[in-house]
């Protein structure tokens, strides 16, 4: 296993030899067990939003949001690729805004890439992000931050829909992206994604037949409440583990177990 940090080429290398194992992180501690694991790709993705600041969707992130949380990550990570995610309304506007922007995600955070949403129509700002030094993981299918036109569904079904997504992804390879991430689709067309470009494509909902997966941390640990789509998997129950601990600690503390006599100073 390489053990210096890994840049988006050798993430764009892995396609064909290995499927590639992706989570989201928001802190440092989190982000060093998930390097430590061998992670080879952490996504500060904006679903911080909902994953730590409580609201509905990704909407209300802001890029300072990111900003701090890539920092912390990235302090944690000595290999895997750190890539933040740029919130809404942060690069829509202009291929200007993206520049600025993403650029000053590189400049203050220590991540080495950004993720941005859309396809065809987004391959402009990739292009320019690309050309302009600033990695790019694409992200189509469902796309969060157009929850208010898209809504949270299965996207890509009905032939239309499957040559758009084909179409996003081929344009979003040609624009330079390294990877790109593809969301909430038919498993088939999942596959049929990976088998149309040369990049690896991440899948989050997209069934087995892409080159790698992608899950927000919160969701494998069962740290997310009762929201649990179909196709996570839970690998923890942290949420009943830390509510255990929780009422011990409140017990102990009521009938003066703690603290010990080992807890305190002489
Ligand atoms: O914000 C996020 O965490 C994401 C991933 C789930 C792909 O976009």
């Amino acid at each position: 296993m390489k053990t210096t940090p890994l840049t988006p080429r050798d993430i764009t290398a892995l396609k064909g030899r290995e499927k590639i194992a992706c989570l989201t992180a928001y802190d440092y501690r989190t982000a060093r067990i998930l390097d430590d694991a061998g992670i080879p790709l952490i996504l500060v993705g904006d679903s911080v939003g909902t994953t730590l600041l409580g609201f509905d969707n990704t909407l209300p992130v802001t890029l300072d949001d990111i900003i701090r949380h890539t920092a912390a990550v990235a302090r944690g990570v000595r290999r895997a690729l750190v890539v933040a995610d740029l919130p809404f309304m942060t690069y829509q506007a202009s291929i200007e805004q993206a520049l600025l922007n993403a650029g000053r995600v590189l400049q203050e955070t220590g991540g080495r890439a950004v993720k941005i949403e859309g396809g065809e129509f987004r391959a402009p700002a990739i292009r320019s992000l690309v050309q302009n030094g600033i990695p790019v993981l694409g992200h189509i299918g469902l796309t969060p931050q157009s929850i208010q036109t898209l809504g949270m569904r299965v996207q890509g079904r009905g032939a239309e829909a499957a040559r758009q997504l084909l179409a996003d992804a081929r344009a979003v390879e040609a624009a330079g992206a390294f990877a790109i991430v593809v969301e909430t689709v038919p498993a088939a067309l999942g596959a049929q994604v990976a088998e149309a470009v040369r990049i690896p494509v991440i899948g989050i909902g997209a069934g087995p037949g892409t080159d790698g997966q992608i899950l927000v941390i919160n969701d494998i640990l069962g740290l997310s409440g009762d929201f649990k789509p179909k196709f996570v998997k839970r690998y923890a129950d942290l949420g009943a583990l830390i509510a255990q601990a929780a009422a011990a600690y409140k017990t102990d503390v009521e009938t003066a177990a703690y603290p010990a006599p080992e807890h305190a100073y002489d």
